[in-house]
């Protein structure tokens, strides 16, 4: 089935023109309730491809599949009226041709309604993210720290250092000049951030870069403490969840062995009380 781009949301080309105007504040979301909490205060939502490790207990986000994206984005839609939807292609669903990805995010875009994909990637990226833009794909780029690419990076480290920091520019503006509306600037130092973010002409969306970037994103079970396996330097808990869900279900756990609930309240009578 396919879904409808809302009439009332913001599309890449509102995105873009936030720059310089308003901080633009995005979240990741992955479900229905969690969509409808974020949707009035945020001007995007991502449906990351982290889904693959905050949800499903993956390991790193490489074994993320299309049919994942599909179902976690029709979710969020469900959950969103007024804020923007922008979905992560998973890794091997547009690296190998432009033509490749064209496929997989126009599918990624019928099936769930989202306004635009995010692909990870810079100068190696250019060409496809023109080959996208020139068709009607909007595309978010991701460079910097790429998740996608632990396997060659060397895990989880701060890119754009020294001697690095010549690249992650050039990936910035590489990007830019083929058409992405935004950038997400990942885990690079926050001298360099401010730098891309004055040089480019598009938004930047950071996570651990700087305040100083167009926007922030950060991965919402990390800010609601629901993703507790490790906590990046960069996220900030804005409330500890997971604490509070696990001793509930303890306190439901005793209850339950001791017999003291379901309590009178949450059982029926035979009879209906009478009306008086
Ligand atoms: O998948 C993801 O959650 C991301 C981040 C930018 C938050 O790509």
């Amino acid at each position: 089935m396919s879904a409808t781009a809302r009439k009332s949301a913001p599309n890449a080309d509102d995105i873009r023109a936030l720059k310089g105007q308003t901080p633009i504040v995005s979240l990741t979301a992955y479900t229905t309730p969690m969509a409808r909490l974020m949707d009035a205060h945020c001007d995007f939502v991502l449906v990351g491809d982290s889904v693959g490790m905050v949800l499903h207990g993956l390991s790193s986000t490489l074994s993320v599949t299309m049919e994942m994206m599909i179902l976690h984005g029709k979710a969020v839609a469900r959950g969103l009226q007024s804020a923007m939807m922008v979905i992560d292609m998973p890794f091997s669903s547009y690296e190998e041709s432009p033509e490749q990805a064209f496929r997989n995010a126009a599918r990624l875009m019928a099936e769930t309604g989202a306004a635009a994909v995010k692909l990870e990637g810079g100068i190696e990226m250019a060409e496809t993210i023109r080959f996208l833009v020139k068709r009607g794909i909007p595309v978010m780029a991701h460079i910097g720290l790429t998740p996608q690419s632990i396997n060659t990076l060397g895990g989880y480290k701060v890119q754009g250092r020294d001697a690095q920091a010549d690249a992650v520019i050039a990936d910035a503006h590489a990007v830019a000049d083929a058409g992405a509306f935004s950038v997400v600037l990942e885990k690079v130092p926050q001298n360099l951030a401010d730098s891309i973010t004055a040089e480019l002409a598009i938004p930047t969306i950071g996570i651990g870069a700087s305040a100083g970037c167009d926007g922030q994103i950060l991965v919402v079970d990390d800010m609601l403490g629901f993703f507790t396996a490790f906590k990046p330097k960069f996220v900030k808990r804005y409330v500890d969840l997971g604490p509070a869900a696990e001793a509930a279900i303890a306190e439901y756990a005793a209850e339950v062995r001791a017999r003291t609930f379901p309590a009178a309240e949450h059982v029926f009578a035979d009879q209906a009380p009478s009306k008086g």
